[in-house]
């Protein structure tokens, strides 16, 4: 099984994609289909840098890298192609592809605008190929254990979700930024809402209904930057943006993302979920909850100090995994099932039509904030 990889140089395609992925399933002998097969991932490394790919091979001990898309996509030897580069270059790669007869995996958002990823999912379900977008976070142990407490029926009726991501990133100058210039950049396909909107749609989606309206405000917090190269640049793309989605079946979910934000919290991400019978706060790992009979009643009154430790009265979800084994990495997860779906036909639902709907929340939040006013969501069709 051969998987073209292109942007494994990249900070998500190496670390995520290729380590703890694709290196991950080699280390463990494969991923075994349950049918006597066992799949043993090839990846090819595709990339424009011959020498960045040939070093990454040599240090994972890998044999082929190529710079030529064009003719990495006409060798039949290769099954899937997977694209982490950046946003701007994906959905070229991605058309290619997909007229060359490969299945697709791709990173989010899968192309910069909807008519684009509409178009993608178009193809790909007329050449008939199996695809698959990362929707990594809903693998994640905290929201995995949010989930199971929303399918055991704990929270009663849910009523909202406040969701806090960010943090702090470095402007460059003074101290290095720990995420690529491109990301504040709009014209380079950056933004936070570009980034991580398509996040929100598939973890709201998924867990409590899909977003029927939303309402964003987006903000550059943050005007100039410095690259890698230490030159200032003007930060166009959005680093902040305030949202509030409506989802199917009433609950109203509000989320605030920020890469200006200095990190208060237990967790890089927390959501808050609160319903008639109990409330949780999930985090990437952990999850807290409180039921409904062991609510405090606390009483407004600022001339007292507060008495109670309101954060220690939360009960920690356990992770309950077999023999105590940790959750596996949420990508390799995510991974594991596309090649099931690929090569066992398992049935698998993250795909380009899903990735589009992420696209879609993208630009309607945008637009909403750029005309300061709400906007549904149609829902999509291929
Ligand atoms: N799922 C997630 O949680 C998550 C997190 C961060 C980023 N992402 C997505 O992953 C993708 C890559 O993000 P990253 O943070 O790894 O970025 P990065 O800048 O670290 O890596 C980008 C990759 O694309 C290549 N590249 C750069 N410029 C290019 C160009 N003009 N043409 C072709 N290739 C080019 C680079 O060589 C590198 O391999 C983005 O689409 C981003 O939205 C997903």
């Amino acid at each position: 099984m051969r998987i073209a990889m292109n942007g494994v140089t990249g900070r998500m395609g190496h670390r995520q994609h290729l380590v703890r992925s694709i290196l991950a399933l080699r280390e463990q002998g494969g991923l075994d289909l349950g049918d006597g097969t066992v799949l043993w991932p090839e990846p090819v490394l595709v990339g424009r840098r011959e020498h960045a790919l040939r070093a990454l091979a040599d240090r994972h001990g890998l044999e082929h890298i190529a710079t030529d898309l064009d003719a990495v996509l006409a060798d039949d030897s290769i099954d899937i192609y997977f694209d982490a580069q950046v946003t701007s270059a994906r959905e070229e790669a991605l058309k290619k592809a997909i007229s060359a007869g490969k299945h697709i995996y791709t990173e989010k958002p899968s192309a910069t605008g909807l008519d684009g990823a509409l178009e993608l999912a178009r193809l790909a379900h007329a050449a008939g190929i199996k695809h698959g977008v990362v929707q990594d976070k809903i693998f994640l142990p905290g929201l995995l254990k949010l989930k199971r407490l929303i399918d055991g029926g704990f929270f009663g009726r849910i009523l909202s979700v406040r969701g806090e991501f960010g943090y702090w990133v470095f402007e460059g100058d003074w101290q290095e930024a720990q995420r690529p210039s491109w990301n504040y950049r709009s014209e380079d396909g950056g933004g936070i809402v570009v980034d991580m909107f398509p996040h929100w749609e598939y973890v709201l989606h998924e867990l409590f209904g899909r977003v029927t309206a939303v309402t964003a405000h987006a903000a550059t917090h943050i005007p100039e930057r410095f690259d890698e190269q230490g030159k200032p640049y003007q930060a166009t793309a959005d680093d902040a943006a305030y949202g509030i989605f409506e989802l199917d079946g009433g609950a109203i979910a509000q989320i605030n993302s920020s890469w200006t934000v200095r990190v208060n919290r237990d967790e890089l991400v927390e959501f808050q979920v609160d319903g008639t019978e109990g409330s949780a706060v999930a985090g990437l790992r952990n999850c807290r909850a409180q039921h409904r009979s062991s609510t405090p009643k606390p009483v407004w009154n600022p001339d007292l100090p507060a008495t109670e430790a309101f954060r220690e009265q939360w009960q920690e979800i356990p992770d309950n995994q077999p023999e105590g084994g940790d959750f596996a990495n949420g990508f390799k997860a995510q991974w594991e099932l596309f090649l099931r779906h690929v090569y066992a036909d398992a049935p698998y639902h993250w795909d380009l039509l899903a990735g589009a709907r992420g696209v879609q929340l993208a630009e309607l939040g945008l637009k909403s904030s750029a005309e300061g006013r709400r906007h549904e969501v149609p829902e999509l069709t291929l």
